[in-house]
């Protein structure tokens, strides 16, 4: 990855860190689950509204670092108003890209891009999966905490 390349999505996920979308929470939500990273005991919690099978909004209240609060806001911007099928899709999609030895061929629209930097890091990838893991339990309905570990 080329140095330019790596600034800039250090300054996307800077940017979501300091002024996350859709942090907050939800009244009344359709499901909701809690995200812990016990290494670090940091932990996020999801909110989703349901209209159908589609995600009407999400909301995350996180205790977490740069790279899970930046996860979250892209996550979220990203599925909002998508199917809940197409959540699992894009969920094991992202998860995939992460540990994959090719270099990730994707769109210059992907709103994925901005976190294939976390690759260099797999201290960091937990990080980076941990409010995918909670929206997809969030989605399903479960009330249960979900663990990096
Ligand atoms: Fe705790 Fe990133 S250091 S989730």
């Amino acid at each position: 990855m080329s140095t330019d390349l790596r600034d800039l999505y250090q300054e996307i996920i800077l940017e979501h860190s300091r002024n996350p979308k859709n942090a907050g929470t939800l009244d009344d939500p359709d499901g909701r689950a809690t995200g812990n990273n016990p290494l670090c005991g940091d932990r996020i919690i999801l909110y989703v509204k349901l209209d159908g099978d589609r995600i009407k909004d999400a909301k995350f209240d996180a205790r977490g670092c740069a790279v899970s609060v930046a996860s979250a806001s892209i996550m979220t911007e990203m599925l909002i108003g998508r199917s809940i099928a197409e959540v699992r899709q894009e969920h094991k999609r992202f998860a995939d890209l992460l540990i994959s030895k090719d270099d990730p061929c994707l769109a210059d629209d992907d709103e994925l891009s901005a976190l294939m930097g976390v690759r260099e890091f797999p201290a960091r990838l937990k990080c980076a999966t941990l409010p995918w893991e909670a929206l997809v339990a969030a989605v399903d309905g479960n009330e249960t905490d979900v663990t990096t570990e």
